[in-house]
């Protein structure tokens, strides 16, 4: 192995550059040559490649989004985009490829690595929905800008003694929903994972108001229902004043927080470590404390479940 392929792929995620970063200095320790690929498998197929060294990685520990750009690309889910890919890795003398992204980058990491492709995946995705790690790179961002957002929130709806919804991201999964619901102490928190009563949210807003509580915080992933439907349905029944704040992409941005950072850190060394010690299409992921390899075949698809615990602590604790 002497030149080794980076490219990050899907929705991007704070703390991909800190994984970029760590791949590229982590190889460039061990002596290989590193090509960086713009914008994921789109620019591998049309050959996006660019000489990546030690000084092409400076300054970006801190930065949001990725330098490598990304995109999802229809053309790579196809087996004539695959072949395309495999060529083009050849030509450009690409011995093995570490992808950076979330299930349907790993799907394309995958069948490159069932093509005979040393390939390796790092889990980032703001989500945090891949099965087989304890987190993925992004979440954690994801979650404290959700809570600053959420903090905020409180003030005016406390001042107006107001019911405010806030919709967070999370189309399949309710990660952050519960995370940021949790940290942000509120009354309800609405998973795509676990069917809602709407009487029950309803309950739980009206005897907060008996209780003098001046205001309700609901949270709700964007895939557990539509927040601004729900929101009036609620002032409807309630008669409360109730307002709808959608967090959307401003959770995919912003500079990583050191929690972040560090695990991309890991992440990023550990994906070239196991290529070079002769693992083979397998994802990087953290179990407890220590980043260990997992077969993409045993990741791909699967989704990683929430806690119910913390789903029910969060109800005793509204
Ligand atoms: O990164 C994952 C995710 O943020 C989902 O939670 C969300 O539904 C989706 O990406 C949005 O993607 P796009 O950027 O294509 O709108």
């Amino acid at each position: 192995m002497q030149r080794l392929g980076v490219l990050t792929s899907g929705g991007d995620a704070p703390g991909m550059n800190a994984a970029i970063r760590a791949v590229v200095r982590t190889a460039v320790a061990r002596g290989l040559k590193v090509t960086g690929i713009a914008h994921g498998f789109a620019g591998l197929i049309a050959g996006e490649f660019q000489e990546m060294d030690s000084g092409s990685v400076a300054g970006i520990i801190h930065r949001g989004g990725t330098i490598l750009r990304t995109a999802r690309s229809a053309e790579f889910m196809r087996p004539e985009g695959q072949a395309k890919a495999v060529v083009r890795l050849q030509e450009a003398g690409i011995d093995a490829l570490i992808a950076i992204g979330g299930d349907g980058t790993f799907r394309g990491t995958a069948s490159l690595a069932a093509m005979g492709i040393p390939a390796a995946a790092v889990p980032a995705t703001i989500d945090n929905d891949i099965a087989g790690t304890d987190y993925s790179i992004g979440f954690d961002t994801a979650v404290n800008t959700a809570v600053e957002a959420i903090n905020k929130i409180r003030d005016t709806a406390t001042s107006h003694e107001r019911v405010f919804l806030i919709e967070v991201m999370g189309r399949e999964s309710g990660h952050i929903a519960l995370m940021a619901g949790l940290a942000g102490g509120a009354e309800s928190i609405l998973v795509p994972e676990i069917p809602f009563d709407l009487q029950v949210v309803m309950e739980r807003v009206i005897k907060a108001r008996q209780a003098n509580r001046l205001h309700s915080i609901i949270v709700v992933a964007e895939g557990a229902a539509g927040a601004p439907g729900l929101g009036e349905e609620i002032a409807r029944l309630t008669n409360m004043e109730t307002r709808v704040t959608i967090l959307g992409h401003i959770q995919r941005g912003g500079t990583p927080t050191a929690y972040d950072r560090i695990l991309a850190s890991r992440m990023g060394a550990a994906a070239v470590e196991l290529l070079l010690a002769g693992r083979r299409g397998f994802m990087a992921g953290l179990v407890g404390e220590g980043i260990v390899a997992r077969d993409l075949d045993q990741v791909v698809g699967r989704r990683k479940e929430i806690s119910r615990e913390l789903y029910e602590l969060a109800a005793v604790l509204a």
